[in-house]
């Protein structure tokens, strides 16, 4: 799925010529272990819907205990977003990959091996840290080293691999769901970590942030690595073009809030919002929990079908990276957002009437997986790509790190709300309220968001300040 939007002001040199003679190979290579990032980020947040039910029984936790072991993660995961800017700028791209692989191997340890709960809050809160780095090295990473024809793809493998890491979360709870060892479902999160950890050595530097520390030749070397046929001119010119980024690019905070970034600082902040208040994670971090809510007595059938959860979330992640560059991203977000308020809304209605009791096991099930369809074909992706379209270069980083920020608070919000909500509201009433947010989102999406499909960025500006005026 290459973009043909490419959020560079000028075309770089390295996209204007020889688009075809790239080192194919090495960038994917490249692009797949940068995009390991993503797959640590699904594994270690998927991996507690398993785990959970077990640490449950051996702590005796309360639903409040309970959403704070879940939500550990998500605390350190704001940190790490919000730090992962400073970082990456300072240390560069990879010694930050490295410093994240370090961190998530020490957190998993720790996590593994806790006596007490919490220590395995600690743990949990360590390896977040790693993943709120990850969530935004990994695309940032890809996007500096992908040749920009591209860019789309790949940037998009990384929600491929945060759905991967998922999937593979729920197969390593399967394995282990029969004789209930949680140590083993964390523990295993440390192969990938370990990987990433030994793949970084070999990973090239982003020439971006070498040409920003004014290590010329070296970035000359990466850039010829990856597009052997780039001439020398070519080669001056695309450092050039870069030097010329990083001329407006030095920023502030204040530069976001510029009448006409705004409003895109603004649309980024709530997409990220969205896509959490709609529910998606009360999914993959509870899901055998509400099978079992739904009658699902083992849980060994509640985990198995939490898989096919995961399988549904990877093969609709690969719809939407086929669809959206065809359909448009608008497209996509209507037809998902309408599926999930459906399901939303069924979902509420299977625990709500008594009739539907002898059948809610059958119903949450269809409703769940038509749910996580719609969420991946649309806010799942969608929301990432947008945020990596719509602003302006001079402020991508800081606007891209200020909307995961937002994204990871949300998130932390509804997992420390679920269990009580449906203590206190009731299960229907809380998918309901979920459901009512994607229909606010729905409108949202239709009043403020642009369609940047096959736009230039000249394009998507002028749709800020055609809605400024
Ligand atoms: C979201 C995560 C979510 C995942 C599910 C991502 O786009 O940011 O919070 O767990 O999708 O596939």
């Amino acid at each position: 799925m290459a973009s043909s939007y490419s959020p560079n002001i000028r075309q770089p040199a390295i996209q204007r010529s020889h688009a075809r003679a790239r080192n194919t190979g090495y960038i994917y290579v490249v692009a797949g272990l940068g995009a390991l990032n993503g797959l640590l980020f699904g594994y270690d947040t998927g991996v507690i819907s398993g785990a959970l039910l077990f640490i449950r029984a051996q702590f005796h936790l309360t639903p409040a205990a309970q959403e704070i072991v879940t939500s550990g993660v998500l605390i350190g995961a704001v940190i790490g977003a919000a730090i992962s800017g400073l970082l990456s700028d300072r240390w560069g791209r990879r010694r930050t990959i490295m410093a994240t692989a370090i961190t998530f191997v020490v957190g998993v340890l720790v996590a593994t091996f806790a006596p007490t709960i919490p220590w395995l809050v600690a743990g949990r809160i360590i390896v977040g840290l790693g993943i709120g780095v990850a969530s935004m090295i990994g695309p940032l990473y890809i996007s500096e080293v992908a040749p920009p024809k591209i860019r789309g793809a790949l940037v998009s493998l990384n929600q491929l691999a945060i759905t991967s890491g998922i999937l593979l979360s729920y197969l390593v709870n399967f394995g282990f769901a029969a004789n209930g060892s949680w140590r083993w479902m964390f523990g295993l999160g440390v192969i990938p970590a370990v990987i990433l950890g030994i793949g970084v050595i070999f990973l090239p530097e982003s020439p971006r942030w070498l040409v920003k520390r004014g290590r010329q030749n070296e970035a000359r070397g990466v850039l010829h690595h990856i597009e052997p046929a780039l001439t020398k001119a070519d080669l001056a010119l695309t450092i050039q073009d870069i030097q010329q980024s990083l001329r407006v690019e030095r920023t502030n905070l204040r530069d976001l809030l510029a009448p006409l970034i705004r409003p895109a600082l603004i649309m980024g902040i709530n997409l990220a919002i969205f896509q959490q208040i709609t529910g998606i994670n009360t999914i993959i971090y509870y899901a055998p929990t509400i099978f079992q809510l739904a009658g699902f007595h083992s849980a060994t059938a509640s985990i198995l079908a939490t898989v096919g959860v995961g399988v549904v979330n990877v093969a609709f992640t690969v719809v939407a990276i086929w669809l959206v560059d065809r359909a448009g991203r608008l497209k996509l977000l209507y037809w998902g957002l309408s599926g999930m308020i459906l399901s939303l809304f069924v979902l509420g209605l299977a625990f709500a009437l008594p009739g539907a009791r002898h059948h809610v096991g059958t119903i949450t099930a269809i409703s769940l997986i038509v749910y996580i369809a719609s969420f991946a074909v649309s806010l799942g992706p969608i929301f990432w790509l947008l945020i990596a379209e719509v602003y302006p270069l001079t402020v991508r980083g800081m606007g891209m790190s200020v909307a995961t920020v937002a994204n990871w608070a949300a998130n932390l919000l509804v997992s420390l709300t679920f269990l009580t909500l449906i203590v206190h509201l009731g299960t229907s009433l809380t998918f309901w309220l979920y459901g009512l947010f994607a229909i606010g989102t729905l409108i949202f999406v239709r009043f403020r968001v642009p369609e940047t499909k096959g736009r230039t960025l000249e394009q998507v500006q002028r749709f800020w300040s055609d809605k400024a005026a």
